[in-house]
């Protein structure tokens, strides 16, 4: 059983719907997914376990976009989502700030997969393609003053700023964080954001041999 990171397919969509129901309350309808990964197919990522035993069976083309065990999490036989970033970039004509720049709609991980660097590793991703693909200067986003574990997360990991307190932001009257990060694509790039991604330096490996 192994975890990968990779982009949001429009295969997914309904099982992030399903993760986000499970994991936040802050719930959006199918078609503002669609919109995302039609507007900005690069920008949102999933964590997904696959089981590799069932990558080697042929796969029946019926069953791929089945549910194999009555589990919503699953997109194709053997492979689950277990956390998703929705990430886009800021389309709203009568924003004050017309610098070109993104925002996480929403980032979750599985109880039972937290902890292991998921929601980090998932950020960075989007984060460097948000800056590559959409020149996004910046980075936003919103979260619950009493969300320790993602406030650690934007704050002390992936060092984002409190830009300001927006009062009763949320529908059960509490307040939010708006959080930004300037990009600099430079320090977002994959092999300095992803430490046990190996990477394939070829002139390294000939000088090794001398
Ligand atoms: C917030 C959330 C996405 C974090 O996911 P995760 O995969 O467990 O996070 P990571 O393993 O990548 O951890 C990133 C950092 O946050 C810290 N962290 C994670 N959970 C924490 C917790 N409960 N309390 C304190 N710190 C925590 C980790 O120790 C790590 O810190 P480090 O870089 O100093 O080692 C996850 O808890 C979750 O899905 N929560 C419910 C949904 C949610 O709140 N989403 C955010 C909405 S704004």
């Amino acid at each position: 059983m192994g975890i990968k990171i990779r982009q949001a397919d429009i295969h997914d969509i309904q099982a992030i719907q399903n993760a986000n129901l499970h994991n936040l309350p802050e719930n959006y309808l199918l078609k503002y997914y669609m919109y995302h990964e039609l507007s900005w197919p690069q920008a949102s990522f999933v964590a997904t376990t696959y089981d590799e035993s069932s990558l080697d069976e042929e796969i029946n083309e019926d069953l791929k976009f089945e549910d194999p065990k009555g589990d919503t999490a699953y997109i194709r036989k053997g492979e689950k989502i277990v956390g998703y970033v929705l990430a886009k970039m800021e389309d709203d004509p009568e924003a004050e700030d017309k610098t070109p720049h993104g925002h996480i709609t929403s980032l979750s991980v599985m109880r039972t997969y937290r902890r292991m660097g998921l929601a980090d590793r998932l950020m960075k991703q989007a984060l460097y393609a948000l800056c590559e693909s959409f020149d996004a200067k910046y980075v936003s986003l919103h979260v619950r003053k009493s969300n320790r574990a993602a406030l650690h997360l934007y704050k002390d990991t992936l060092k984002f700023e409190v830009s300001s307190i927006e009062k009763s932001y949320y529908q059960d009257g509490e307040d939010a964080y708006a959080m930004r990060k300037d990009l600099v694509l430079e320090e977002l790039q994959p092999h300095l954001i992803d430490g046990d991604q190996e990477v394939d330096d070829f002139e390294k490996d000939l000088l090794e041999d001398l």
